[in-house]
């Protein structure tokens, strides 16, 4: 396809037309020139394919498709290649339905437990929602399918978001909020990228050159197009400058007219324009769905469920299970309680909202155990306590030999559109979860929530089932958990605070009127707890199996390494316990001799590996410069610290297993430009600067910070090293001027 052919035919307005839909999901089709139109959808977890009434926030009715497990659950796998299938099979279902591009997956970091969107994205650490979103964009884009990484950047809340400016220093954005796009737009390749609403450091991310240029297209290659969320433009000539090639949805032509004046009048350049028609029409052709694609990509909506069956079971987290209460066996007698049992909630509200074709509640499976009895408990429409439906439970409880109690948040606590107010589960559900407790030592709760609640509880609880919003087949993945029919293997995505006030942007969420400002900097979840030792209720990366794991033989294959080196670190996992199982095993960076503020200890990588039991394996990671740098904001760019660091394997945050120091130096020692304002003991770190300065030390007889045996020597010892250079004279016996500094340096 000659584009630049096509793009010499096209008029400035043609041109114009195609930068927005030509309706609410359709790009604009050009006849005269042989321009298709390609349909766009929703997306992430699922395809909502709307073919009449349309809408943003999931209200009309779309065609019947698989609702996979939202992305909350998702990221509990640490499972790329799973997250890849998952992707691989939502494209199908667009083949089938002649959509090019599905809107997802969404790849905002979750700064505060109360987004109402968590659960549509995938964690509070960067590095694993990257790599989480860009195994869901190949796998998509391996049918063909387009994608559309969202919503970039910064969109961490519901609240105002349309108008809300996310105040963040430059440290914090690069290293949390811009680096889960970064590694899914330069490993995964998007299609198609969607702006955010929201405003980043006073400019709409719909026209922050910046973002959609400089950092997107000039530092990381992405060379597809922009596309704005729904109705997230505001200048539309200054968006387009920017680098947001289509408007979404339509503007009815009032924008297109605004951007032929633009271009006729001088002020917007047509080079601008066609450089965007190009990007489109690259997209456009690429993403047409043909005859080929339908048939190497048949639909079978029944493998699609089974699939997102296994799925949920791969991302349910067993939080705790005291006694092995867990898994329950057939003879057991049990009660069911909580109406989440027969009326699952697997998804979340909004523009994500998938009308599933099948939808299987825990209740069906029931049958596993012969000697189980359900009782409602509460109801899911309220707060309120039912007294009747709660003595019933609680008798049934009482009565069985163990009590799994269906509990979670109800679809009006979190959606799209608004944020929550706390942390809490309805209070019905905690009056019902504390009384059967009374009663029963053997009880079990089944969450069905997006983000983080309080449990208030636990200790009373012996097991804890995180199930999240595990899509449409989720009640039967629980189950098979349940009867150990699945061993269950996912961690947690994100730390569980004991209490909403302990989490780092407490104070500063939603912020105030048009700004939120991010003043917790890089400190957010675990990193965060871990610097200031806050307690918590469950750890980042924590999550139990029913078999057990024993770690060993930690090897890195230096001691001693460059920044620009690659870094081979191996570790033997075995299953020593008595049923198969697999393991989440974790890698994290610790600096040790750092002297820039940073968390303890990142990320950096992680393998989930299936062992039967008595099995061992090698897991290796590998290490490049990123994984030890944080970024300079005065150097503009990553750097390593040349010093030690700990290489620490875990099976949670919190449960480090073993851990060795490397030392890193890099290649190019960065050094500071030194000024009369730089401290001594900063500047004595250039030899030429040092031997100018001792000599001159030499000069001053008896200098107090240098005679050891003065009481007060280290005072002047400190006071030395930090005085800056332009007020030494006490100490090098006369004043040193940048005069004296290029002389030396030069
Ligand atoms: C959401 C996007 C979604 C779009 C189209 C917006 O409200 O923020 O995530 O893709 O609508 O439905």
């Amino acid at each position: 396809m000659d584009i630049q052919k096509i793009i010499s035919e096209m008029t400035v307005e043609e041109k114009a037309s195609l930068c927005s839909g030509a309706s609410f999901w359709d790009t604009v089709a050009i006849e005269r020139l042989g321009i298709p139109a390609i349909t766009v959808s929703d997306g992430p977890h699922g395809l909502r394919r709307q073919r009449e009434d349309a809408d943003h926030l999931g209200i009309s009715q779309s065609v019947p498709a698989t609702c996979f497990p939202t992305g909350c659950a998702t990221a509990c796998s640490f499972d790329e290649e799973l997250i890849a299938e998952m992707g691989k099979a939502i494209a199908v279902e667009c083949i089938a339905e002649d959509v090019s591009i599905v809107l997802g997956p969404g790849a905002n970091i979750k700064r505060s437990p109360l987004c109402g969107r968590n659960f549509e994205y995938f964690s509070e650490d960067p590095y694993l929602s990257t790599k989480m979103a860009a195994a869901h964009i190949k796998g998509v884009q391996s049918t063909g399918v387009g994608t559309s990484l969202k919503h970039y950047a910064a969109n961490n809340q519901e609240t105002l978001r349309l108008c809300i400016s996310a105040e963040i220093d430059e440290r914090t954005l690069r290293e949390i909020y811009l680096a889960s796009f970064e590694g899914a737009v330069k490993e995964g390749q998007p299609t198609t990228v969607m702006c955010a609403y929201n405003k980043v450091n006073g400019e709409y991310a719909s026209e922050n050159e910046y973002l959609l240029t400089q950092i997107l297209r000039d530092e990381w290659g992405f060379d597809g197009f922009v596309v704005s969320d729904w109705g997230a433009v505001n200048d539309r000539v200054k968006s387009l400058a920017s680098g947001l090639e289509l408007e979404m949805p339509t503007s009815d032509g009032v924008n297109d007219a605004r951007v032929v004046e633009a271009v006729k009048s001088g002020k917007l350049d047509e080079a601008v324009l066609d450089k965007a028609a190009a990007r489109l029409l690259k997209v456009i052709f690429d993403t047409q769905i043909t005859e080929a694609q339908k048939a190497k990509h048949p639909l079978d909506l029944n493998k699609n469920n089974e699939k997102a069956r296994a799925i949920a079971a791969e991302c349910i987290v067993l939080l705790k299970n005291e006694d092995s209460l867990l898994p329950i066996s057939g003879d057991k007698k049990v009660a069911f309680v909580g109406e989440f049992f027969e009326k699952p909630r697997y998804q979340g509200g909004g523009s994500s909202h998938i009308n599933p074709y099948k939808i299987t509640p825990a209740k069906e499976s029931m049958n596993i155990f012969p000697n189980a009895a359900y009782a409602q408990g509460f109801s899911i429409d309220k707060d309120e306590t039912d007294e009747t439906l709660l003595a019933s439970a609680v008798k049934l409880a009482q009565d069985s030999d163990i009590c799994v109690i269906f509990a979670g948040l109800p679809d009006r606590y979190e959606s799209e559109g608004y944020d929550r107010k706390h942390m809490r589960l309805p209070d019905n559900q905690i009056r019902l979860i504390e009384e059967i407790a009374k009663m029963q030592p053997n009880c079990v709760v089944v969450l069905h929530n997006g983000s983080p609640v309080e449990m208030p509880w636990i200790h009373s609880i012996k097991s804890v089932v995180e199930a999240y919003l595990g899509g449409q087949a989720t009640g039967v993945a629980v189950m098979d958990v349940l009867s150990g029919a699945a061993n269950p293997s996912g961690k947690l995505a994100e730390t569980f605070p004991l209490r909403l006030q302990d989490n780092p942007s407490y104070l500063n969420f939603p912020g105030d009127r048009d700004k939120v400002e991010y003043r917790e900097g890089v400190f957010i979840g675990y990193r965060y707890y871990e610097k200031k030792e806050i307690p918590v209720l469950f750890p980042f990366g924590h999550g139990l199996s029913y078999t057990s794991f024993e770690y060993s033989k930690l090897t890195i294959d230096r001691d001693e390494v460059l920044d620009t080196d690659c870094v081979t670190v191996s570790v033997n996992i075995k299953n020593t316990g008595s049923r198969a199982g697999k393991e989440i095993v974790q890698l994290y960076v610790a600096p040790k001799s750092n002297t820039v503020v940073r968390p303890i200890k990142e990320l950096k990588g992680f393998k989930k590996i299936s062992l039967n039991s008595g099995e061992e394996k090698t897991v290796t990671f590998s290490l490049d410069k990123r994984s030890f740098a944080f970024y300079d904001t005065e150097l503009k760019d990553w750097r390593v610290e040349a010093g030690k660091y700990g290489i620490l394997i875990g099976a949670s945050s919190q449960d480090i297993r073993l851990e060795k120091d490397i030392i890193v130096k890099p290649v190019i020692p960065y050094n500071r430009p030194i000024t009369v304002n730089s401290p001594v003991a900063e500047a004595m770190e250039d030899p030429k600067v040092a031997a100018f300065l001792n000599k001159l030390r030499e000069t001053v007889p008896n200098p107090p910070h240098l005679d050891e045996n003065n009481p007060m020597a280290d005072m002047f010892a400190a006071m030395a090293n930090e005085l800056p250079l332009r007020s030494s004279a006490m100490f090098f016996g006369r004043m040193i001027t940048q005069a004296d500094l290029d002389e030396v340096l030069k």
